[in-house]
């Protein structure tokens, strides 16, 4: 790395964070590994390293949301589980700050950091399907972290078999599966971390392990193992989020049997008519009471966003998205005809159709290439859907943009289903989940051009996300702001406790760091490094100026 990239990332570090991200050796210190040390790491990855002169690092680091664009020292690029506990020995050593990568699509940039150790694992995309399983009928998936989802679909489709992951296509299993994970498929099937049988995970003092509902392996350096019934990790992964237990490797993943055909229903009014009629209120009003009482084959998506159409002079749509696990003439298919039939003079779309198969309606998804949006989310429960909420979106979306030159727009998956059957101890997800109705996210655009910036987005965002969070009960973290109010309780609720006991026991030197993330804010003495700036800290989270 040349001196000039050096300068640069010094100088960029302007945010100062408070005393309790854990100290790392930065830069300009005599801790920082020399241009030597790094160059003699690279050569013993499979992957190798890449420094910002290589053109694959800028391609790597530009997070989807392209405000938060971060400059780590270097990128390990691991192609095995072997390059990730090389890494972690190597940043162990140096003292430095860990990021960790799957697909970088993490909202809030937790997976980049300046000045980090960047751990790619994008380029781990191997897979192996196992039919014929002792552990679930219809067999399992082990997946490495840095496969998309839309490439396991594809790979599966040949099996007669689906798995639960998610609608984006670029997403991968790390970040996803570790904050809960919902699908199209969740009220069939529950949500990804129900469907978790097994992970591997380099740990913060740099073993390797393999976790399940059991127990946990150690793998040794000879490669002899030793088994422990410690299943606390295990749980914590399921739910407890990303960058903060351990580096996730590979995970394995229930399969079940492809239903023999699917239908799918798309749906779409407006809010506004052209003559000035609101019927946003009652479509809206009508779809909230019907989705607590949704078979469980049916699953899906239901959006509330702000648009003009032009041709039509109308403003707004409510629509709705969904798929059945199941053939036309299944009796739970039926019940979305009450949408069907609703005012159906004033849909702007609405059809039913027949598909073979999961990736059929799968590919209709489209992913935003890049964006800039900051969210807010709340787990709605039985009791959320009222006429209060109700006004609250409708006068939201069209009235009362939260600032002039921005628009929100939101996505609701829809919950319940399967997921009510696992016990609200039983994985690490905050207990909303588990009597929840939608996942509902709501995200806050802007137009650059405007002059507006990140920053009033983010309070925008923070603001309507805490009137928001009174209607249900939970927020997802995956899809919640980067500055949470109460995140503790809103992202885990009475799980926290136990999260923070885990990472305390696993991890006591707070050597993974990510913000808003379980022990984040952890004020217990830890172990103090003996170099390192005080009161200087680099975090996963804000704009950098
Ligand atoms: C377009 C889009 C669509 C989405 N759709 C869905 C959806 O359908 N369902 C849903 O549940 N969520 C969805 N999400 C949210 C998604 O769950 C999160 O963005 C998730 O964190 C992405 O994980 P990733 O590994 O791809 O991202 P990354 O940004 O690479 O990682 C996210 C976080 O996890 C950590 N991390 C990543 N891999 C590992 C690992 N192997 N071990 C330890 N930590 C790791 C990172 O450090 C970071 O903190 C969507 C997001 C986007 C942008
Ligand atoms: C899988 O990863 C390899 C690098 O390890 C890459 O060359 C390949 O394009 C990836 N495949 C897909 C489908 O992304
Ligand atoms: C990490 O800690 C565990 C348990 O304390 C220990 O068994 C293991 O050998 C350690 N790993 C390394 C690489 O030091
Ligand atoms: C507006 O248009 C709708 C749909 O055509 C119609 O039902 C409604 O009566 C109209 N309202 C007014 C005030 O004209
Ligand atoms: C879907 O297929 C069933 C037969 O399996 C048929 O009765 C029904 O009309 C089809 N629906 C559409 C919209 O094509
Ligand atoms: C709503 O859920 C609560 C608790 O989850 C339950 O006690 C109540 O009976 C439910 N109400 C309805 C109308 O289903
Ligand atoms: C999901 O949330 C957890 C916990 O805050 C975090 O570890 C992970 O990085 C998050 N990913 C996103 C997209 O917010
Ligand atoms: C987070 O929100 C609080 C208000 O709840 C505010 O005081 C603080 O400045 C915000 N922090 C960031 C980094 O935006």
């Amino acid at each position: 790395m040349g001196w000039l990239t050096r300068a640069l990332v010094t100088a960029c570090i302007l945010v100062i964070v408070h005393g309790v991200v854990p100290r790392h050796c930065h830069v300009d210190e005599p801790c920082f590994p020399s241009n030597n040390e790094l160059y003699q790491f690279s050569r013993t990855l499979d992957g190798g390293v890449l420094f910002p002169s290589d053109q694959l690092y800028s391609k790597i680091i530009v997070l989807h949301n392209v405000v938060y664009t971060k400059f780590p020292i270097a990128v390990a690029v691991a192609l095995t589980t072997e390059d990730v506990q090389k890494s972690v020995l190597f940043a162990r050593k140096h003292n430095l700050l860990v990021s960790v990568m799957s697909s970088g699509h993490d909202y809030n940039a937790r997976s980049t950091a300046h000045e980090s150790l960047m751990i790619y694992l994008g380029s781990m995309n191997k897979t192996k399907v196992t039919l014929s399983s002792t552990r679930n009928p219809a067999g399992e998936m082990t997946c490495e972290s840095g496969n998309t989802w839309l490439k396991v679909y594809s790979e599966l489709t040949q099996y007669g078999r689906v798995i639960i992951g998610g609608s984006a296509h670029t997403v991968a299993m790390g970040g996803y599966t570790l904050g809960g994970g919902h699908s199209p498929m969740s009220r069939m099937f529950g949500m990804a971390v129900d469907n978790l049988l097994e992970v591997e995970m380099v740990t913060a003092n740099g073993s390797i392990i393999r976790a399940d509902e059991q127990g946990t392996t150690w793998v040794n350096d000879d490669g002899t193992t030793r088994r422990t019934t410690d299943a606390d990790i295990f749980w914590a992964l399921r739910g407890g989020g990303g960058g903060t237990f351990g580096i996730v490797t590979k995970f394995t993943y229930k399969l079940h049997y492809a239903a023999k055909g699917l239908v799918t229903f798309i749906c779409i009014y407006p809010i506004l008519l052209a003559n000035k009629t609101n019927i946003g209120y009652d479509v809206l009003g009508h779809i909230g009471n019907l989705i607590p009482g949704l078979p469980k084959e049916w699953g899906g998506y239901m959006g509330v966003a702000y648009n003009h159409d032009t041709t039509a002079d109308t403003y707004g749509t409510i629509s709705l998205f969904l798929n059945h696990y199941g053939t036309w003439d299944s009796p739970s298919r039926s019940y979305v005809d009450q949408f069907a039939n609703y005012k159906p003079e004033l849909q702007t779309y609405c059809q039913m159709k027949n598909v073979s198969t999961f990736i059929d309606y799968e590919v209709t998804a489209r992913d935003p290439p890049i964006y800039s949006t900051a969210l807010l989310n709340v787990l709605m429960q039985n009791d959320s859907f009222t006429k209060d909420w109700v006004k609250f979106m409708i006068d939201k979306v069209l009235y009362d943009h939260p600032i002039q030159e921005s628009s929100i727009s939101w996505t609701g998956t829809l919950l319940g289903g399967k997921m009510q059957d696992v016990g609200i101890h039983d994985t690490s997800v905050h207990p909303g989940w588990r009597s929840s109705y939608m996942s509902l996210s709501g995200g806050v655009g802007w137009n650059p051009g405007n002059g507006i910036s990140w920053d009033k987005a983010v309070d925008e965002a923070k603001a309507l996300g805490d009137e928001q969070i009174k209607f249900g009960y939970g927020m997802y973290p995956n899809e919640s702001g980067p500055n949470v109010t109460n995140w503790h309780d809103n992202f885990w609720g009475s799980n926290y406790k136990r999260l923070l006991e885990i990472k305390r026991k696993w991890d006591p030197d707070r050597f993974f760091y990510c913000s808003q993330c379980v022990g984040s804010d952890d004020d217990q003495p830890a172990h103090v490094p003996t170099h390192g700036h005080i009161g200087i800290g680099l975090g996963g989270l804000g704009p950098l100026g």
